[in-house]
């Protein structure tokens, strides 16, 4: 009986052990500055994506690829509500490795899987990268229950876009997670195409 129950308690522990861990939460971790922004990595994968590319864990795209709301899906309980965000550094990580972040955009109380039926605190914005190019990261928390948007500011002004802390938000309204999570590295175009150019203006004439 000993015997048993002794092998029965390092199967469980070998089990443990063993047990491969998400491809979602090693990528999170590997990644040597989304480690440093997402302190406690997703393990399930949000599927991002945008016209004629597909998002995964790593994907490299081009800023023209991302001005547009990508297509966003995950596994989601219709009896839940979920807050997706989506977010890239303050600063070049060459700079410093930001604890805050630019905020693209942000939905709360999404019923399961339908992200045009939550409430948007924040609009999309596109990606408008640094030389160098970094992550832009997307997270997906699961609610308590319904978050009262009148008790949330607004976020989609783009001085209201800097300095958020996903974390401290996500302390703040009670958020479960994050669930589910993928990121992208956005290449810097030295050269600016006009249809960017007008992001990049918007940004420059927020920030001075
Ligand atoms: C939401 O918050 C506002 C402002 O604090 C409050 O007046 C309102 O009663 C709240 N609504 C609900 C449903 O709790």
């Amino acid at each position: 009986m000993f015997v048993f129950i002794c092998l029965t308690i390092l199967q469980l522990i070998t089990g443990y052990v063993a047990a491969p861990e998400s491809m979602v939460a090693q990528a999170f971790q590997n990644d040597k500055i989304v480690s440093k922004v997402v302190l406690n990595p997703p393990s399930e994968l949000i599927s991002v994506t945008y016209p004629g590319v597909s998002i995964y864990l790593g994907t490299t795209v081009q800023p023209l690829q991302t001005l547009a709301q990508p297509v966003v899906s995950y596994e989601g309980d219709d009896n839940e509500l979920y807050t997706l965000m989506f977010f890239g550094p303050d600063l070049p990580p060459s700079v410093n490795v930001p604890l805050t972040q630019f905020l693209h955009w942000l939905v709360v109380n999404i019923p399961g899987r339908d992200i045009s039926k939550g409430d948007t605190i924040s609009s999309y914005f596109p990606p408008t990268p640094y030389p160098g190019g970094f992550p832009y990261i997307f997270i997906l928390y699961k609610q308590d229950g319904m978050l009262n948007t009148t008790e949330i500011p607004d976020m989609s002004f783009i001085l209201r876009r800097p300095n958020f802390s996903p974390m401290e938000f996500a302390e703040k309204y009670n958020l479960n997670g994050p669930i589910a999570g993928n990121f992208m590295h956005e290449s810097y175009l030295s050269v600016i195409p006009e249809v960017l150019q007008t992001f990049y203006n918007i940004l420059g004439n927020a920030f001075g």
